[in-house]
């Protein structure tokens, strides 16, 4: 089979290519990625032949052409972090809105079999202290990142509608694992911890987030690909669900490192409180269910961090420190005690 996938360069995109590529290694897969700052040639060192990475923009390359003989596209190319959509959200709309819809019509007109679209459970917005989102539940995005996402997962839902163009939408829960850039709070978290400093904590920690191994996503989207149906959407939660202070703390105690790092500092703008997904859809249609338990997880994936020294080295370069220094550095509290 011919695969097509955008965003293959990032943390997901790259966990799925070498997914796929190990358990069906006489497939091929193209993969479209702008290699934005979020996006890492060395996530795919060692990925076997039958990958090819195309180095362009969805906003503006000839999609139509790279899905010669393709039969089905997975799209993860995004602008994906909510700080940098509250700081500047242009890039979020061009990438996530335009590019959404040009891959869409690229597909459409090229009569690909199936189309994944990769959206995320912050297009349902913030829970309260109880509750988890069905696919049903109404698109209440808080942040610019969530408005854009919340407008591709709808340009999915008028794609099959409008044309019977067979697409599938799964929302994620917060994914952790390799790979992932060190913006996101696990990697920041640990290669801090890992370094010596400090742990920005966003206001008292107290917002819920779950949080799903990048493994059990991938084997997740062959299911959807594999069982999932044209039109529906997929929810794909862990069940392990907490607080952002509980998770710094289970940070530290793997690394065997002092709670004396954490600092508590201003809150993210429009932060939203708690997310918590009803993923019984999947299980049953899928027949999938997640099989990492958080703290095995987290174990295995704080080792990765910890001996894959150059990957760190290299993620955590200049132009990161530039936006670290930006982002927290002045930020209130985070000079607490130090
Ligand atoms: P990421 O930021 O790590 O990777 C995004 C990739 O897309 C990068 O390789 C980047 O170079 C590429 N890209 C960005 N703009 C592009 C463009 N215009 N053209 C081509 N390539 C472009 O993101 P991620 O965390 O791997 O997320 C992947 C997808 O999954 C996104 O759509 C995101 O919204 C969604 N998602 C993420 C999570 C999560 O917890 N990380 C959870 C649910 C859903
Ligand atoms: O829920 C799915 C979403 O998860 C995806 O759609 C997004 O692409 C992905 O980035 C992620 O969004 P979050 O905003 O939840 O992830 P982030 O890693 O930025 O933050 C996780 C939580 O940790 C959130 O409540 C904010 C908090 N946080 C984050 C950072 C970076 C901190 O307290 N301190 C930090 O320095």
């Amino acid at each position: 089979m011919k695969l097509l996938v955008t965003g293959g360069a990032g943390f997901i995109g790259s966990n799925f290519v070498r997914y796929w590529l190990r358990d069906h290694p006489s497939d091929r897969i193209v993969n479209i990625d702008k290699l934005t700052y979020a996006g890492n040639r060395q996530n795919l060192e060692g990925v076997s032949p039958g990958h090819e990475l195309v180095c362009e923009d969805i906003a503006e390359a000839n999609l139509e052409e790279q899905m010669e003989g393709v039969e089905a596209v997975f799209h993860f190319a995004a602008e994906s972090h909510v700080d940098r959509s509250i700081d500047s959200a242009d890039v979020f709309v061009r990438t996530n809105v335009l590019g959404t819809q040009r891959l869409l019509e690229a597909a459409r007109r090229r009569r690909i079999a199936r189309f994944v679209l990769i959206s995320t459970d912050e297009v349902y917005g913030a829970l309260g202290d109880s509750g988890d989102f069905t696919e049903d539940a109404p698109f209440r995005p808080n942040s610019p990142y969530a408005a854009t996402k919340a407008a591709a997962d709808l340009l999915a839902r008028s794609y099959f509608k409008t044309y019977q163009f067979p697409v599938i939408v799964t929302r994620a829960c917060n994914n952790y694992g390799p790979y992932q850039h060190p913006e996101k709070m696990i990697p920041l978290m640990t290669t801090n911890a890992l370094n010596g400093l400090p742990l920005p904590v966003y206001g008292e920690g107290a917002q819920v987030r779950e949080w799903i191994h990048v493994e059990d996503h991938c084997r997740a989207l062959e299911a959807v690909l594999r069982r999932g149906r044209p039109g529906e959407v997929y929810n794909l939660g862990s069940g392990y669900r907490s607080t952002n202070l509980e998770l710094v703390q289970m940070i530290l105690r793997l690394l065997d490192k002092p709670a004396s790092l954490i600092r508590f500092v201003a809150d993210r703008p429009g932060h939203d409180f708690r997310y918590a997904l009803d993923s019984a859809k999947a299980h049953r249609e899928l027949g999938w269910e997640p099989q990492i338990a958080l703290e095995a997880g987290l174990e295995q994936t704080l080792r990765w961090y910890r001996d894959n020294h150059e990957w760190v080295r290299s993620a955590r370069g200049d132009s990161y420190q530039q936006y670290y220094s930006q982002m927290y550095e002045n930020r209130e509290g985070y000079r607490q005690n130090l």
